[in-house]
């Protein structure tokens, strides 16, 4: 263990001799020489084997090692532009740890996307499911780091919960001894709770939601991170939304640079992501709907070509603002201006991923809050905590929530946000 190294540090070990431990990725052999491809999850690196410089029964080993077959190597690092990642590794040791007893199933070559789905454990190793997933980590990482800059304070809500914060048609119900529980759909009611506890915090965890849709962009089962500001106004949410996603970008424009090269994405694109971000009513943006030839009537919701088309003006998040109240949540509160309208605000993300976070300033007032979960059908009983919010000195206060796999597969350029979490969890799959 003393002397292994990880691939992403081969930088710092250049004409040095290394130790690393890892898996066969790839192989191919040309003469007298073997280029064993090895990962060992931070990356990628290729290694030399000379048949003049090791023993036959090495050169013979390295010869018949097949794809996966863990290994550890040992060499001297050389620097080599041509080789992947930039340094080649001449090979002195090899020790085969074990070789796999059946043919690896995913092969180089093309695969279908059920087929690699299915291999989901597997397809783990592969390199841009890698490198999407290291971006995930850093991303996770970004979050807890502007926050924890900014004095929020982390206070995580609960999953199993008794009642809905977002509708009652995508509940998961659950077994919960001799009662019914449900999955959170979101921590936000209890992150209001924390607010008017700890000032400024978020909360961030796993989401459920029994989403029949089949879309690029959902998931049953995804991870959001929800801050809550007591004293927060819509301005407030709409500031911090902003400055988050360019928090969030920048780290990875720092840090995960060759991540993003494996997944060949345009850094211009990520490089234009600065304050301020474009802000559009919402009575502007069905105007421009109706103006890019799009039938849209005033009080809808937009769905995804809808989003795509306003999204596509702009080079960066456009934040929708002042939805009709209509279509949105229970907790939203209205429009002092308009009682048509709500506090509310939606970040659009470019490059046609739609929404990434849902937010706004939530109703504080006792009556109107009693009434408008009277209107939504919800049960009393389950919201008599909530409202108690606002029975102990209530204060306007603000939040979003921001889903982090289609932040994910905004940043990657992923087309489908089931790449974008280890093992996702959709319609039609639960497994692996
Ligand atoms: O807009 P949503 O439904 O907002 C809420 O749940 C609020 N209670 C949040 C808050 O104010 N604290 O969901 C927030 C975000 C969306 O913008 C989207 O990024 C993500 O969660 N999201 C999903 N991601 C993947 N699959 C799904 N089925 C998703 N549903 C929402
Ligand atoms: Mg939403």
């Amino acid at each position: 263990m003393s002397d292994q190294v990880y691939i992403e540090d081969l930088g710092q070990h250049v004409d040095q001799e290394v130790t690393l431990k890892g898996w066969l990725y790839n192989k191919r052999s040309k003469g007298k020489l073997h280029f064993l491809i090895v990962r060992d999850g931070t990356g990628i690196a290729q290694t030399v084997v000379f048949k003049g410089d090791v023993s036959p029964e090495l050169f013979e080993l390295a010869g018949h090692l097949t794809q996966e077959a863990s290994i550890i190597v040992r060499g001297q690092v050389r620097a080599d532009e041509r080789a992947p990642g930039g340094y080649e590794i001449g090979l002195t040791g090899l020790e085969l740890v074990a070789a796999p007893t059946e043919e690896y199933p995913i092969q180089p070559q093309e695969h279908g996307t059920g087929f690699l789905m299915d291999h989901r454990h597997l397809w783990l190793r592969s390199r841009k499911q890698n490198a999407i997933l290291r971006i995930r980590s850093e991303v996770i990482f970004a979050i807890h780091e502007f926050f924890h800059l900014r004095g929020f304070t982390h206070v995580d809500s609960p999953v199993f919960t008794p009642n809905a914060c977002e509708g009652t048609t995508n509940l998961f119900e659950v077994d919960y001894f001799d009662d019914k529980a449900y999955l959170t759909q979101s921590g936000q009611l209890y992150a209001e709770a924390s607010a008017m506890a700890f000032g400024k915090v978020y909360c961030f965890g796993p989401t459920f939601r029994a989403e029949k849709s089949k879309t690029r962009r959902h998931l049953t089962e995804f991870w959001m991170v929800e801050p809550e500001m007591a004293y927060g106004t819509l301005e407030d949410v709409m500031q911090l939304s902003e400055a988050f996603l360019c928090h969030i970008v920048a780290r990875i424009l720092e840090k995960r640079r060759p991540e993003l090269e494996v997944l060949e994405r345009d850094l211009a694109k990520l490089e234009a992501i600065q304050a301020p971000f474009p802000r559009l009513h919402y009575d502007d943006a069905v105007k421009m709907l109706n103006e890019g030839g799009i039938d849209f009537e005033w009080g809808g919701d937009f769905g995804a070509p809808d989003e795509t088309l306003i999204s596509e003006k702009y080079d960066r998040p456009v934040l929708i603002h002042h939805y009709p109240r209509a279509i949105k949540a229970f907790y939203m509160k209205p429009d002092a201006e308009n009682d048509k309208l709500s506090l509310s605000v939606d970040v659009i993300a470019p490059e046609g991923v739609g929404e990434i976070i849902g937010g706004g300033q939530r109703e504080d007032d006792l009556q109107v809050l009693e009434a408008k979960i009277a209107e939504h059908g919800l049960p009393e009983e389950a919201f008599k905590w909530y409202l108690d919010l606002r029975r102990y000195g209530s204060v306007p206060h603000s939040g979003f929530g921001l889903g982090v796999e289609r932040t994910v597969a905004w940043i990657c350029g992923v087309e489908h946000v089931r790449e974008c979490i280890p093992f996702p969890r959709m319609l039609y799959r639960l497994t692996p």
